[in-house]
């Protein structure tokens, strides 16, 4: 949540910074600024889009030292003043700040009995006050001065005019990059906005600060003793991160239509088809440990956390390890009892949601064993895990999750083969599941095949104001990721229910004006979903059916998906993609920003 970025070296840094910005518009879209260091600090910043930022930019904005900001406000409305760069009164000193200050409310009181003026409603602005009233000799000093009585979490920027050839920052639970350029040094909250000009990056750890000058960097710790931090080269391709800065098309379309791919990357030289299971060198678990697991606890947040619920019915079915999900929001805060013979396991697009980061970092204080299913390659989460599967889903930058939701779902499909090929799933299952696996890539393509009809049927479905999503066991996380994109794109209310559960209640909200989109495999269960259909359809309830080729919904009206068959364990990635595309074109059809939802934003590091 919130982008910061910062430049230091030969080139001018005002465009630097603002095409950095554009490249990290999905952690923060309410306002946008930079302050840049020439002969004293001058700052823009507007609420809005970064393009309205770029459009405010004065012709001449000279130094080649600066920050920038896109923010997700915490602290009062989106305005131009509430914008970052934040500063004191006399303009030295500028700061870009992600995070939430525990301690601002008084902070900023202890400021105004001080005789100074706030000039936002912002937690931030307090920090430029307190470096710029601090007297120590150095930035370095300054920073740390003022964060010895800041409570709170940060990742932060500092610019000052009497130290022009740098710029501070600060990592306490929001993430943060250092750069390595030739003769330039870059820093960045995200990847995203680093990656045009290096993949050489050191990962800043909670706790230290850095400081960036063109010639290098050094790290240190709020005693201004130096750590050892060192940059490494990534493996990332570059081209992968050019979309969101340029593209036309949504992002999210994009990143639906790379499915296919991402699940090959995900499944790439992990499947064993001569002994039917999967290779996991990530979990560092040999054999025994794997058959050590009594249980199996998965924890992520929103989209993450229902990838979890289908990949915990997974792992009972596969390996027969009870096994279940909980939002690690709801997790962190009730004093879990934590089980040595559990296996922990956070799953996170971002490796930076703080919910399942503090979850994960809990565990590991109590004991336990946590192994991430994590995209971003070196990420918070993925560094507090004992061990862990990347999901190669490549870079996410809409804030709907859509790839990465299904590469999870596969992460979890290898994961419960493992966990069963140790236990009693024998050779033949696996080795069908292993087929089956390997199958997805191309049935993938055979669901996004039929956009049309599911834009269709999305421009119906927008037309509801009220909508529910049903489905049982394994069709239940289904119906919970598809309610969850409507509703974050479309604005329209979308409640996701177990099949077996309306009756108790939520039948006497079916009417002809509101639909419901079940989730109807061809299983086991198949019979007793067209039962609840029919109770549906007996009250008027509008019908949308997503299932498989040859299920008789006999005379019930209902418009149909049907997505090919695989092996039934597999069924939910299948059934889930529709619902994108159908969200998707309901949003669309509303006039909607897909990619910029309102009051979300990709990624959220704050509590
Ligand atoms: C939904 C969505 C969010 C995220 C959630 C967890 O489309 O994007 O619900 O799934 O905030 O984010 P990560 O996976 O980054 O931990």
């Amino acid at each position: 949540m919130c982008g910061i970025v910062g430049y230091v070296g030969g080139q001018q840094a005002a465009p630097l910074l603002t095409e950095g910005l554009a490249r990290l518009e999905h952690r923060g879209y309410d306002s946008a600024g930079i302050a840049v260091v020439g002969s004293a600090v001058r700052v823009v910043k507007r609420a809005g889009r970064v393009q309205e930022l770029v459009g405010a930019m004065p012709k001449r904005i000279a130094g080649r030292t600066g920050i920038g900001h896109t923010r997700w406000a915490t602290h009062g409305p989106a305005s131009d003043v509430n914008a970052h760069p934040h500063t004191d009164a006399t303009g030295t000193v500028a700061v870009v700040h992600n995070g939430i200050l525990d301690n601002a409310g008084a902070l900023r009181r202890r400021l105004e009995d001080a005789g100074v003026e706030l000039a936002s409603d912002t937690d931030t602005e307090v920090i430029a006050h307190l470096v710029a009233r601090s007297e120590a000799d150095t930035l370095e000093a300054k920073v740390v001065e003022a964060l010895a009585v800041i409570e709170g979490t940060y990742g932060l920027a500092v610019v000052h005019a009497d130290f022009p050839d740098r710029v501070v920052v600060a990592r306490n639970g929001s993430p943060l990059l250092v750069g390595v350029g030739e003769k330039e040094m870059f820093v960045a909250s995200d990847l995203a906005a680093l990656v045009r000009h290096t993949t050489t990056v050191a990962h800043l750890d909670d706790g230290e600060l850095a400081t960036i000058t063109a010639s290098g960097f050094t790290t240190f710790r709020a005693d201004l003793t130096r750590t050892d931090t060192s940059a490494h080269r990534v493996d990332v391709d570059p081209s992968a991160y050019e979309h969101g800065a340029t593209g036309t098309e949504p992002r999210m379309h994009t990143e639906m239509l790379e499915q296919p791919a991402s699940v090959e990357r995900t499944l790439r030289g992990r499947l064993d088809e001569r002994f039917g299971t999967a290779h996991l060198g990530g979990l560092g678990m040999d054999p025994r440990e794997l058959r050590a697991v009594q249980r199996v606890k998965i924890l992520g947040c929103g989209s993450a956390y229902y990838a979890g619920q289908m990949g915990a019915q997974l792992i009972e079915e596969l390996a027969r390890v009870p096994a279940d999900a909980e939002a690690a929001s709801e997790f962190r805060y009730r004093d879990a009892v934590i089980d040595p013979d559990t296996l922990y396991v956070a799953v996170s697009q971002s490796g930076e949601t703080v919910d399942t980061l503090l979850a994960v970092e809990e565990i590991r204080r109590k004991g336990g064993r946590v192994v991430g299913l994590v995209n971003v390659v070196g990420s918070a989460i993925a560094r507090a895990c004992d061990g862990g599967i990347y999901l190669h889903a490549g870079p996410e930058t809409a804030v709907a999750s859509t790839k990465a939701v299904t590469t999870m779902f596969v992460g979890f499909a290898l994961l419960a083969l493992q966990l069963g090929r140790v236990r009693d799933l024998s050779v033949a299952d696996g080795k069908r599941l292993v087929a089956g696996l390997g199958r997805l890539p191309e049935q993938i393509e055979d669901v996004l095949a039929g956009e049309d009809r599911l834009a269709d049927i999305g421009k119906t479905l927008a037309r509801a104001e009220s909508m529910f999503f049903v489905g049982r066991v394994r069709g239940y996380p289904v119906a919970r990721e598809g309610a969850q994109k409507l509703k974050e794109i479309s604005y329209r209310h979308a409640e996701a229910y177990q099949m077996s559960e309306l009756k108790h209640g939520p039948l006497a909200l079916i009417s002809p004006d509101v639909p419901t989109v079940a989730i109807v495999p061809d299983d086991e269960l198949t019979d007793r979903n067209i039962g609840a259909l029919h109770e549906i359809a007996a009250r008027g309830g509008p019908l949308v059916v997503v299932t498989h080729p040859g299920v008789d919904l006999g005379d019930l009206v209902a418009e149909r998906i049907d997505v090919p068959r695989n092996e039934k364990e597999l069924d939910p990635l299948l059934l889930t993609i529709p619902l994108q595309l159908v969200a998707y074109h309901a949003a669309l059809t509303l006039g909607h920003d897909v990619d910029r939802p309102r009051n979300l934003a990709k990624s959220v590091t704050v509590e």
